[in-house]
């Protein structure tokens, strides 16, 4: 059985007051909602401040990215010694990294190594840009991303990955559940190659674009979507606990 999971990809939003408030804000009632893994990822400079609210409660963090060396002259970068006192969990391969910050595939790969390495859970980010999608590339882009950034990896449990297609991330466009699931399944399919079924059956592959509380049932309702990683939504208390509250009644009944 696969436990669902609801992430928040805070981005680069909220100071470090803000951030304080929003955990507080969704604190009590995220707390309570079972049968769902639920990960705040804020910024950087939040993560000391919300690994302490967090303390005994049932909701994870994350950090956004990392670097993959342990320690030295990479002014601005954040090692995996650093985060892994402070979260069980870091987002990497976010297409914003990809094209924003010319994140290449051999890079992310080196970073799940070495989130592995320090026993930190990476949510690997996939998915395939406008043009891809267009010329009906998705597969193709999102094989090569997930064969990439799992080469010479042992198989492993400890690791989510994310299918964000890049054209439904902050648009709000968000794909359909139906191409959403089409996409995981495959996705799962190349897991299966490169490690094996079994493996590949375990592991939690989430939608991420565009995920609102009005749409998180189209996605949640395939039980080939394990749950989402959200951005925008995330920022708001209510909506990201209504989406984590609507994700374990339809699982719970779906199971
Ligand atoms: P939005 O939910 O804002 O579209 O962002 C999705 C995302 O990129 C999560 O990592």
């Amino acid at each position: 059985m696969r436990i669902p999971f609801i992430a928040g990809n805070w981005k680069m939003n909220t100071t470090a007051a803000e951030a304080e408030r929003l955990v507080l804000e969704m604190l009590e009632r995220l707390d309570k909602i079972e049968g769902v893994e639920k990960v705040l990822c804020p910024p950087f400079v939040s993560l000391v401040a919300i690994s302490m609210m967090l303390e005994n409660s049932s909701i994870k963090l994350g950090a956004q990215n990392m670097y993959f060396e342990a320690k030295g002259a990479y002014t601005g970068e954040i090692s995996p010694l650093m985060l892994r006192e402070l979260c069980g969990f870091v987002i990497l391969g976010h297409s914003e990294r990809r094209w924003y910050f010319g994140e290449t595939d051999e890079q992310v790969n080196k970073k799940v190594k070495a989130a592995l390495a320090n026993k930190l859970k990476p949510i690997l980010c996939v998915g395939e840009r406008l043009e891809d999608n267009e010329a009906g590339k998705t597969e193709e882009v999102v094989s090569r991303q997930v064969t990439a950034a799992l080469s010479g990896i042992e198989p492993v449990r400890d690791l989510v990955i994310a299918y964000e297609p890049v054209w439904a991330i902050g648009t709000g466009k968000a794909a359909s559940g139906k191409q959403a699931a089409a996409t995981i399944q495959f996705i799962r399919a190349v897991v299966a190659k490169l490690w094996n079924k079994g493996i590949a059956q375990d592991l939690r592959i989430l939608y991420g674009g565009s995920v609102t509380g009005a749409n998180i049932a189209e996605f949640i309702s395939h039980p080939e979507i394990d749950g989402a990683l959200v951005g925008g939504a995330s920022l708001k208390a209510e909506e990201f606990v209504g989406i984590v509250e609507r994700t374990a009644e339809i699982k719970k009944r779906t199971k």
